[in-house]
């Protein structure tokens, strides 16, 4: 009778906390689903035209139309993008992949544009959102 006590006390005690470790699996599972704010950052640059400005995670520079920011993430499987000052485009190291100054695609396995990022220009400098 003890014994069959303690084995059913047992089988509840393993069943609770296999359901409790189930539950904190799909509690963060759930949570790396949810939209987190974008990280900001604070450049004070000044921008010159044919100048990159080459960022851990960003390309920031003057182009024709104003200042843009780029995502230095490659859209293919996600390798960091350089900049070639040499062929003045961005070459991903992964696949070679290629960008235009302005993200566009020009060949290799991306076959997408390099991501724009938020960019907002203030008084003291810019502020880049990157999501
Ligand atoms: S990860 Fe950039 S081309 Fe493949």
């Amino acid at each position: 009778m003890i014994i069959k006590k303690q084995r059913r006390w047992f089988i509840k005690a393993l069943t609770g906390i296999w359901l409790g470790g189930l539950g904190a699996v799909g509690l963060i599972t759930a949570f790396s689903y949810l939209p987190r704010p974008p990280k900001k950052i604070f450049l004070k640059v000044k921008l010159v035209p044919n100048k990159v400005i080459v960022g851990p995670e960003y390309f920031l520079l003057l182009s024709a139309h104003g200042p843009i920011a780029l995502s230095r993430t490659c859209p293919h499987l996600g390798c960091t993008v350089n900049y070639d000052p040499e062929e003045n485009i961005f070459i991903c190291p992964c696949h070679q992949s290629r960008f235009t100054l302005l993200g566009r695609y020009i060949s290799g396995p991306a076959h997408k544009d390099l991501k724009p990022l938020k960019l907002k220009h203030t008084d003291a400098g810019f502020v880049l959102e990157i999501a």
